[in-house]
């Protein structure tokens, strides 16, 4: 069996669940990924962050220096979790390093940075994906597998309604972080921040939007900087993207809906189809419930179906057992071992850099079209 042999820089927040999600590999079945995954090397400045990885036993280099980390001959593949204004630099420096990488969203600051590190990547032949785990909850998949190989069940498509809705900016006294600033967040706040998690799967269906108008929202300007002054917060915090998307020939309308500031919401994740003969719909308010839009004996109905731990990739938890957040990070990581391994077959693979290239191009239309107040076409 290989062996991927992984390295973290930036062992904040995702670091920890990263690691957290590899220490369950074992957890995935044999004939689901065929490649060994464990950690062995991490880098971050701040030393606590550090100190939390010596409970894991592979790792065998802690440091504060990504060059030292990126010159270790034992690490195969670098997952980059950093600030988005530190994005184009360390992901170039381990491709170059001649790592593979699974990039952060929203995969460097801006377009500029974005198309960068997708060009260097294609040049040197790394493999290389950008994250979006929500699609693996075993709803997103089945929402999927109807979008994706029975789209004409649905009849003619009337409208797409996707987001990622949060609520804990609502309390204004959160300090500030990296998070509510255009220098370290980048322009496109919001939708650099929960973006890619929504495009995902309507890029993978060739739904890339042809034309955008978009209402960006403010929702506190001044926050704690944690240190007992205060901070100015530029950052988009709401975005509403209304879009126009070309299928079988029909333009249809499609909303993309990315909060911060979304009253009792935690992590939710949704998609929602509706057609002339038929919808599907699922939300991560709702883990377990895929809701299914039918018309029987010329009665409509929206039929809701309990789903277990059914998986992409299979694992030992039972199949009446419910799915959560970690189970949705190890999915997406073996989706990138096994994509990189070549055995992915026909499951759902991770976020392209071509398609993070792509969100980024709705993102800087939606910024011209709310700066102009009008439709802007997406290149
Ligand atoms: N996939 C998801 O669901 C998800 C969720 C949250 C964040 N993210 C993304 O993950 C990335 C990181 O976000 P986070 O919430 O983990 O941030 P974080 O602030 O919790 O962690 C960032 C870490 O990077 C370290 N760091 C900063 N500069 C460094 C440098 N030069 N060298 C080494 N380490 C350095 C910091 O000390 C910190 O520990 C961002 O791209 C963010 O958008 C993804």
């Amino acid at each position: 069996m290989n062996t991927l042999r992984w390295g973290i820089i930036g062992g904040g927040l995702m670091g920890h669940e990263f690691a957290s999600a590899l220490g369950r590999w074992f957890a995935l079945g044999d004939a689901a990924v065929r490649v060994e995954a464990l950690l062995v090397a991490v880098c971050d400045l701040n030393p606590a962050a550090l100190k939390w990885f010596e409970r894991v036993p592979t790792v065998t280099q802690l440091t504060s220096d990504a060059d030292e980390l990126l010159a270790n001959p034992d690490v195969d593949a670098v997952y980059i979790a950093l600030p988005h204004n530190l994005h184009r630099e360390f992901y170039l420096k381990a491709l170059r390093a001649g790592k593979d990488l699974l990039a952060e969203k929203p995969f460097g600051i801006d377009l500029g940075a974005a198309t960068q590190v997708r060009d260097e990547a294609a040049k040197l032949g790394r493999f290389v994906r950008c994250s979006s785990e929500m699609p693996y909850f075993p709803g997103a998949q089945r929402v999927w597998t109807v979008l994706s190989s029975n789209l004409d069940s649905l009849g003619r498509i009337l409208e797409i309604r996707a987001g990622f809705h949060h609520c804990s900016d609502l309390d204004e006294h959160k300090p500030a972080n990296w998070k509510r600033q255009n220098a370290t967040c980048g322009e496109a706040g919001a939708m650099n921040d929960l973006g890619m998690h929504v495009a995902h799967l309507p890029l993978r269906l060739g739904w890339k939007p042809s034309r955008v108008y978009a209402q960006l929202q403010k929702g506190v300007s001044e926050r704690p900087d944690g240190r007992g002054g205060t901070v100015q917060c530029d950052t988009w915090d709401n975005a509403l993207l209304h879009c126009d998307v070309l299928i079988n020939g029909e333009n249809v309308p499609m909303r993309w809906e990315f909060k911060r500031m979304a009253p009792t919401e935690t992590n939710t994740w949704f998609l929602e189809v509706v057609g002339t003969r038929g919808g599907v719909e699922f939300s991560t308010k709702f883990p377990k419930t895929l809701r299914v839009f039918q018309i029987k004996n010329g009665e409509q109905s929206w039929n809701s179906i309990d789903l277990g731990h059914k998986s992409a990739f299979e694992t030992v938890t039972g199949g009446n057992f419910e799915f959560g957040f970690p189970d949705s990070i190890l999915q997406m990581l073996a989706a990138f071992a096994s994509e990189r391994a070549g055995t992915l077959g026909d499951r759902l693979g991770m976020v392209s850099p071509d398609e993070a290239v792509a969100s980024h191009q709705i993102w800087s239309a939606a910024l011209r079209s709310h700066a102009g107040k009008r439709a802007i076409e997406v290149a």
